[in-house]
C-alpha cells in the first residue's frame, strides 16, 4: 500500500500586485470568488482529496489569511441567537481543526521551489501537495481528488496538465510528453515559461502537484532558473528517469487563472451562475447586456 498523502502546501507569499491597489492591504488569497475567499476553495478542493494537515507558506501582511481560519465564537454565538442556522452552517465550514494548520514565513520572494523548500521541515519524508491557490479549478469531482485516484496507481510524482494555446505556453511550466496514455502522459521534459517558439509541446503544468520528497532534497542544491527564481518546475524535472519518474495528469474540470483580472471575473461570473440563489438574475443582466450590445453594434 502506497503512502497516503495527508499533507498540502498553499503557496500564498506572493504580493499579488496585478490586483493593486486592493491588494494593499488584503491578501489576494482574501479576495472573494462570489461570496466564498479563493483560499477556501483551495482548501475545500484539499480535504475533499483527503489532505488532514494543511501548510501555508505566507510573507508580511497576510494576517488576515491567519485571523479567515480562526474560529469566531462571537460570531457564532449571534447567528445562533438569531436562529440564522444556514449561515452558522457556511461558517462552521470554514473552521480548521487546531493543530491542522502550520504557517512558515518566506522571508525573501525568491520563487515557488523556495516557497515549498521552506515547507521541508513539515512535510519531512512523505509524499506531499502543492496548490496554488490563483488556479481555481470547476470540477464535478475536484482535480486533486481526481489525481489522488490516479496517483494510487502510478506513484511517482504528479502535475495537473492542460492543453493551453501554443501562444501562452510560454507563461507556464511546460511537458514534454515522452507517453501520451489519454489522461495521463508520462513525461521525458519539463521546461518553465519556455521563450516563445521553444516550448515541447502546449501541455501547460497547472498549479496541482502530488511530489516525492525528494523534489525536497533536490531543492536544497538547484539554482535559479527562469526569471532568476528558484523554480519548482526545475526541482520536478530532476525526478525524470528515477524509479519515480514524472506524469502529467490531464484533469476533467474547468480552469480558471484567478491570478489574473480577466480570469477572475471569468471564474465569478461562473461560479455565480452555478449557484441557484443566483443565477436567474445573473442570467438575465448577462443576457440583456450582450443583446444591448448587439443592438449597439
Ligand atoms: C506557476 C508555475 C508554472 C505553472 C503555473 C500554473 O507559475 O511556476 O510552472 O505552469 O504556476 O498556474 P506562475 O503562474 O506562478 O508564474
Amino acid at each position: 500500500m502506497r503512502n497516503k498523502v495527508t499533507k498540502a502546501i498553499f503557496p500564498v507569499a506572493g504580493l499579488g500586485t496585478r490586483f493593486l491597489p486592493a491588494t494593499k492591504s488584503i491578501p489576494k488569497e482574501i479576495m472573494t470568488l462570489v461570496d466564498r475567499p479563493l483560499i477556501q476553495y483551495a482548501i475545500d478542493e484539499a480535504r475533499a482529496a483527503g489532505i488532514k494537515e494543511f501548510i501555508f507558506v505566507t510573507s508580511r501582511g497576510k494576517g488576515a489569511l491567519e485571523d479567515y481560519f480562526d474560529h469566531s465564537p462571537q460570531l457564532e454565538n449571534e447567528l445562533r441567537k438569531k436562529g440564522k442556522d444556514d449561515l452558522l452552517e457556511i461558517l462552521k465550514s470554514t473552521n480548521m481543526d487546531s493543530g491542522t494548520i502550520a504557517y512558515m514565513r518566506q522571508h525573501k520572494a525568491l520563487g515557488l521551489g523556495h516557497a515549498v523548500w521552506c515547507a521541508r521541515r513539515l512535510i519531512g519524508n512523505e509524499p506531499f501537495v502543492v496548490i496554488l491557490p490563483d488556479d481555481v479549478i470547476a470540477a464535478e469531482k475536484p482535480c486533486l481528488q481526481q489525481m489522488v485516484e490516479a496517483y494510487e496507481k502510478t506513484g511517482g510524482n504528479m502535475v495537473a496538465a492542460m492543453e493551453v494555446p501554443p501562444e501562452k505556453a510560454s507563461s507556464y511550466g511546460v511537458l514534454d510528453v515522452e507517453e501520451d496514455m489519454g489522461s495521463m502522459v508520462s513525461v521525458k521534459g519539463m521546461v518553465e515559461k519556455p521563450a516563445p517558439g521553444t516550448e515541447p509541446s502546449n501541455l501547460a503544468v497547472i498549479g496541482r502537484y502530488i511530489l516525492s520528497p525528494h523534489v525536497l532534497k533536490n531543492l536544497n542544491k538547484i539554482k535559479s532558473g527562469a526569471g532568476g527564481e528558484i523554480q519548482l518546475t526545475d526541482a520536478i524535472a530532476q525526478e525524470i528517469g528515477s524509479d519515480r519518474g514524472v506524469y502529467g495528469y490531464r484533469f476533467r474540470g474547468q480552469r480558471f487563472d484567478c491570478g489574473s483580472k480577466s480570469g477572475f471575473l471569468q471564474a465569478t461570473v461562473a461560479f455565480g451562475l452555478s449557484r441557484d440563489d443566483l443565477r436567474d438574475d445573473l442570467h438575465d443582466y448577462l443576457t440583456g447586456i450582450m443583446a444591448a450590445e448587439r443592438v449597439a453594434q
